[in-house]
């Protein structure tokens, strides 16, 4: 905590994100993790700078401009603002993004390695070794045909010119830094594995390349550019100031959050960096554990990501919030899966506090006009739930300081639980008019919505959007994320005032439909549909409501765009429904060279023994893909027909085709 005049300070971080992909579900996690505590330690009277970016330098980003036939510079700037957009439109806009192409920070890489450099941590060297570009890493101790022990892809011999740091100078003083800040690696076994592995050695670093052209070039030794997390790790300075981060008063970092790949370069080699040029080292790092899919790591190339949009538009962000930090104990890995997503929704969002509020409401309503009630006389079992709210608040708080968000939510649902228990026994809808049965119904009711409000300011980190729907529901001013959390009391809830209008929090879902149409959107997203205006992708379109939207005018596309869609007429060989998608159908196609297992959005309008030995368009370099758990490799085509896109399957009905014909 940085203490300077007035609010105490408070800065984290997110890892900047590579700009050769998108964001899905882990890099989402790391975003939902960091905007909560933000709003939690504001809660708690911080003034708090959260921050993240892209990390725009490097091969793969080189490559992947050259594959998209424009400049680095457009690819980067196009890739940034598709992240800044979804972060904004997912509401987790953070105070600074940076940019690891901003001016403001390339003076500070500049100014990081001068210093280093002045106190003696840098010199020339020749390096030769095994490099993974996509984790733009050198692979210590691997042979020349090695893969990547990290992303398993092969690595390039490399040799270069490089400019050296001095690691091995910081090896007594990283473990003096540890053991002096026990605190500074988190959670503990990644300590432990980090202290294995500094008093294991440390090799000098390489931190300059003159492979790549992509980068921030150092000062008078072009054509030298910087390592690409040499400049990475700096972002977190510039983002606060740069070389004058002493004006703003948030450098060292409070909390840098990162996934468990990447502890090593945070607590390493960014302390070790910091450490030569006589700055101050941040003060913790985190390392979260991973999203997996049935236990892999997620790829595009696998088909198994997850992306953020589809969800928040169906379920709401923060439903997706809920989960991702519920359903993990923060610093594990845990498995994402839409079956538990949309269960948890339905159980603890739609039943637990969406069903509390408009009951709570509806009772407020019908009894006392929508007032707020006056309590006069309590009972045991009053108090009883008093206390327990007021134990919960001290125990969240905790739970939060520490990040231990599972069982924060946890104890927040388990006092929603005990509100559902006591309204089920004091059953105020069944007291009647009388005076006595009046105050009763009061007390009852006052209990009930006050322990609704302490749940909405509890819950609000987690749950910005539908908290503020609460609060106004309870009729409350303002916004929850005004309340102090150290000031929060059983026993604030004045009487008399007005509830404010019902609205639908949570509403139930039905978890097959919202599978369905989640994952529709995803492929969507991931598969935009070509620009023909009429004719579309049958997997694509026919899930979902939302995919039968209008789509905007499409842009034109060349004949090379089209050239790289290979499609070819298949046979259909079987056809059969999966349990649990009543839209799907798995099928296998004869695509000539091959059999292909592929799943289509057609079962409401096929029966699947009457498609046995049909021809069909099929899209065949599509990447794979599951759907409801089923592999789908490659896309029957059909046109979407009427307002509601019924799928007609394209097909050939005049001409006896060859199987494997490539469509022109
Ligand atoms: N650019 C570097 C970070 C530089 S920070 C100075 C990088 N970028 S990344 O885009 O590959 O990953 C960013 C973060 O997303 C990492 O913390 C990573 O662990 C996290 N995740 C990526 N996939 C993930 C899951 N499937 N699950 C949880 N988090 C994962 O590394």
């Amino acid at each position: 905590m940085n203490m300077s005049q007035g609010k105490p300070k408070f800065y984290l971080t997110t890892p900047i994100y590579y700009t050769n992909g998108l964001p899905h579900i882990g890099h989402t996690y790391t975003t939902v993790v960091a905007d909560t505590i933000r709003r939690y330690k504001r809660m708690r009277g911080y003034e708090v700078v959260m921050t993240t970016g892209t990390d725009e330098h490097g091969v793969n980003v080189e490559r992947a401009a050259k594959k998209a036939g424009i400049s680095e510079t457009e690819f980067v700037a196009k890739m940034a603002a598709e992240w800044r957009a979804l972060w904004d439109e997912l509401g987790l806009a953070a105070d600074e993004f940076v940019r690891t192409t901003d001016l403001r920070h390339v003076r500070t890489v500049q100014w990081l390695f001068r210093l280093c450099r002045e106190n003696g941590y840098v010199y020339k060297g020749q390096y030769t070794g095994q490099y993974c570009i996509y984790d733009n890493a050198f692979v210590n101790d691997a042979k020349p045909g090695d893969n990547c022990p990290d992303c398993g892809r092969p690595t390039e011999t490399i040799t270069e010119e490089n400019y050296f740091f001095k690691l091995s100078a910081f090896q007594k003083p990283l473990l003096d830094f540890y053991k002096k800040n026990p605190e500074f690696i988190q959670p503990e076994t990644r300590r432990n594995e980090i202290v294995s592995f500094v008093e294991g050695g440390l090799k000098d670093l390489s931190i300059t390349r003159t492979t790549i052209r992509w980068g921030i070039p150092v000062p008078g030794e072009e054509p030298h550019v910087f390592y690409v997390w040499f400049d990475a790790l700096t972002s977190y300075l510039t983002a606060v100031g740069g070389p004058e981060f002493e004006k703003r008063g948030f450098w060292p970092a409070d909390l840098h959050l990162v996934g468990k790949d990447i502890i090593r370069f945070h607590t390493v080699y960014w302390p070790a960096f910091l450490m030569a040029a006589m700055q101050p080292v941040p003060k913790q790092v985190w390392a979260h554990g991973w999203f997996l899919m049935d236990a892999t790591k997620m790829s595009k190339s696998k088909g198994n990501v997850v992306l953020p949009r589809p969800v928040a538009n169906m379920l709401g962000m923060d439903a997706l919030r809920y989960f991702l930090l519920r359903e993990v104990v923060f610093g594990q890995d845990g498995n994402f899966s839409y079956d538990a997503l949309v269960t948890r929704y339905n159980s603890d969002l739609a039943n637990g506090l969406g069903n509390l509020a408009s009951r709570t409401a509806a009772l407020i309503e019908k009894n006392f006009g929508g007032k707020i009630p006056k309590v006069t006389e309590r009972k045991s079992q009053d108090e009883a739930l008093a206390k327990e709210v007021q134990s919960a608040i001290g125990e969240v708080l905790e739970n939060y300081e520490n990040l231990s968000f599972a069982r924060a939510l946890e104890t927040i649902w388990s006092v929603i639980g005990s509100a559902d228990k006591y309204l089920t026994s004091e059953q105020p809808w069944a007291l009647g008019n009388s005076e006595q049965d009046q105050a009763r119904k009061a007390a009852v009711l006052w209990t009930t919505a006050e322990l609704l409000r302490i749940v909405t300011v509890l819950g609000h980190p987690v749950l910005p959007a539908s908290t503020e729907k609460v609060w106004a529901l309870l009729g409350q001013t303002g916004s929850p994320a005004a309340v102090e959390l150290d000031g929060l009391r059983w026993g604030q809830l004045a009487p008399g005032k007005q509830l404010g209008k019902a609205q639908a929090l949570f509403p139930r879902v039905d978890k097959n439909e919202a599978i369905e149409r989640i994952e529709a959107m995803a492929n969507e997203e991931l598969n935009p549909a070509p620009a023909a205006p009429a004719a579309k992708l049958a997997a694509n379109t026919t899930l979902g409501g939302a995919a039968a939207a209008p789509q905007a005018a499409p842009e034109k596309i060349g004949i090379e765009d089209f050239a790289k869609v290979e499609m070819r007429v298949g046979q259909i060989k079987t056809a059969e429904r999966i349990v649990g998608a009543d839209k799907l159908l798995k099928l296998t196609v004869d695509i000539g060279t091959e059999i292909r297992q592929i799943c289509a959005g057609i079962a409401q309008y096929y029966e699947p023994e009457k498609l046995i030995g049909r021809k069909v368009a099929v899209v065949v370099n599509l990447a794979p893909r599951k759907l409801r758990g089923v592999e789908s490799n490659g896309m029957v085509i059909a046109a979407a027909v009427g307002p509601d896109g019924r799928p007609v399957l394209a097909g050939f009905p005049d001409e006896d085709v060859e199987i494997g014909a490539r469509l022109k």
